[in-house]
């Protein structure tokens, strides 16, 4: 690759991946990798610097993890945080011991002398550690202290090693950037060449030298990852890409024809749809199990795209929506032991059984930067903003029952849902307030009736639950303070437009405890 890169190595600190974001913020491309990554993966990468996490571990307990010797021999600087700086003293003959007090929160840190890597004077820092740096590694000069740390920033200026006992990745360090930023371009002499520009027109050489003259195939479920993914291979490789949209007939409101018409009309790609719904619901049948939707969904899938493959000739390569984040957290040992709240089959994210070879353009981006990359290949705000929508579709929002009128009946009351929230503006996150705008938002129908009266009629029809909620990882999420008028207004038209529902209720839970989707 033409850009400079460079490492990260991750010691479990749960702000790693906010010093992989800092650093590809300043167009410089990095890589997150294990502390004790094989040598070859990091020299292989012929990084200009590279980077060590904080992490939980205390360096002198028995299974710590160490400073890989060879990062010494490489002759570029290195940065040590928190744990990292600790790894290097320890590594370098200087001591670590655990603080008497321990340092949490913000601290006053004093630079006490010139240095290449933080900005002059006093500046608030976040701390978060209990061990700290007593004696330094020959060599060494202390940069700055606080008042728990009299070690809180030490560097070596002729092997440019520097550390940090501080926290320069979180937003409590109003200096961090600053500090990022000097280490990039002051210390390791870093050229910003990681932008949306750059990025397309590699993966292009790329996907093209990888494709060469064979045949490739992908699923574009309209989400903001396939369709970036889709839109770049169609770029590289033309019409020797051929996208497959199935219609499960578990879509939302004119997804379908969104979808076709936006790939039309900014690539002039067309898009293979299947019409599967029959298919689906066949297999929903009498099904209430939310996994168990949701394991029929997935196997179906899978077969109707194999029966497209086979049509189409069996191209040799499957272009998945892979983002960096999956990438990163596969490496992550605790996740085999983390406990399986929902089984996210992502529909459109393949098969392990058909044989292909990947084709993963996106593998080293982060969510937003697979936006800025859409956007500068032209694709439409529509999809680029589009709300996460789950691969199987309504049918976990149409709880008990899966039947075509029940999921006629949400899909409409979705709509009137969706419709009034962008009126309102409130369908995307306001860049101005973190608290303004929705992340999600949808209606479930609910396997109950309730007793209603409409005109001088009783009513005895079913209700529909409206969720909205405001999250930025998905992991937690706060529901969302929508207006009351509008709250009035959307359940109003919902009552009124939508044949058998007299009721509409809105869902208050966060998650923790609730989830975001209610199967
Ligand atoms: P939960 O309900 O787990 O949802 O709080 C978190 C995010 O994941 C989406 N979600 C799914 N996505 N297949 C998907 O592709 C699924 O089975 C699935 N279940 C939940 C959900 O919409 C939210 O964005």
């Amino acid at each position: 690759m033409a850009h400079d890169t460079l490492v990260i190595l991750d010691y479990g600190s749960q702000y790693t991946q906010l010093i992989t974001r800092l650093v590809r913020d300043q167009s410089v491309f990095c890589e997150q990798l294990p502390w004790n990554a094989n040598q070859s993966t990091v020299e292989d990468l012929n990084p200009k610097g590279i980077i060590l996490s904080g992490g939980p571990a205390s360096i002198y307990s028995p299974d710590a993890p160490k400073l890989p010797s060879y990062l010494l021999t490489l002759g570029i600087p290195l940065l040590g945080i928190c744990y990292g700086m600790q790894a290097l003293t320890h590594a370098l003959g200087g001591e670590v011991i655990p603080a008497s007090d321990k340092e949490y929160g913000q601290s006053v840190l004093e630079v006490s002398m010139d240095n290449l890597l933080l900005p002059e004077g006093s500046h608030m820092v976040w701390m978060s550690h209990g061990d700290r740096i007593k004696k330094l590694p020959p060599g060494f000069v202390t940069l700055a202290k606080t008042e728990n740390s009299p070690v809180a920033a030490m560097g070596e200026p002729i092997r440019q090693v520097y550390g940090v006992q501080f926290h320069p990745e979180v937003k409590n360090t109003p200096i961090g950037e600053e500090i990022i930023r000097k280490f990039l371009f002051d210390i390791c002499r870093v050229n910003p060449g990681w932008t949306p520009e750059s990025i397309i027109d590699q993966s292009i050489d790329h996907i093209r030298n990888q494709v060469g003259s064979s045949r490739a195939l992908s699923a574009a479920s309209g989400g903001v990852d396939s369709s970036v993914a889709t839109a770049l291979v169609f770029k590289a490789i033309g019409t020797q890409l051929d996208a497959v949209f199935v219609d499960t007939g578990l879509l939302r409101k004119n997804e379908q024809e969104q979808v076709i018409l936006s790939f039309q009309e900014s690539f002039g790609m067309q898009l293979h749809t299947v019409q599967a719904a029959d298919l689906f619901f066949h297999d929903l049948k009498d099904i209430t199990n939310p996994e168990e939707k949701r394991s029929r969904i997935g196997n179906r899938f899978i077969r109707v795209f194999e029966n497209q493959a086979r049509a189409l000739n069996h191209p040799e390569f499957l272009v998945q929506g892979t983002i960096y984040p999956d990438v990163v957290e596969s490496y992550s040992a605790d996740r085999a032991h983390t406990e399986i709240i929902k089984t996210h089959h992502n529909v459109g994210g393949l098969p392990e059984k058909m044989e292909f070879k990947l084709v993963e353009p996106l593998r080293y981006l982060f969510k937003d930067e697979v936006r800025k990359i859409g956007k500068a290949l032209g694709l439409p705000d529509s999809l680029i903003w589009r709300q996460p929508f789950p691969g199987p579709g309504l049918a976990i929002r149409c709880l008990g029952e899966v039947t075509q009128e029940r999921v006629e009946r949400l899909r409409a009351a979705d709509h009137i849902f969706i419709t009034e929230l962008e009126k309102a503006d409130l369908l995307r996150r306001s860049k101005k307030s973190s608290t303004q705008g929705t992340s999600q938002c949808f209606a479930v129908l609910l396997p109950v009736k309730t007793v209603g009266v409409m005109g001088d009629q009783r009513t005895y029809e079913d209700v529909i639950a409206l969720r909205a909620v405001t999250t930025d990882d998905f992991m937690t999420a706060d529901w969302s303070r929508l207006p009351s008028e509008l709250l009035a207004r959307i359940s109003n038209r919902i009552v009124n437009e939508v044949p058998g529902v007299n009721r509409v209720v809105y869902d208050i839970t966060s998650k923790p405890p609730g989830t975001i989707e209610w199967e």
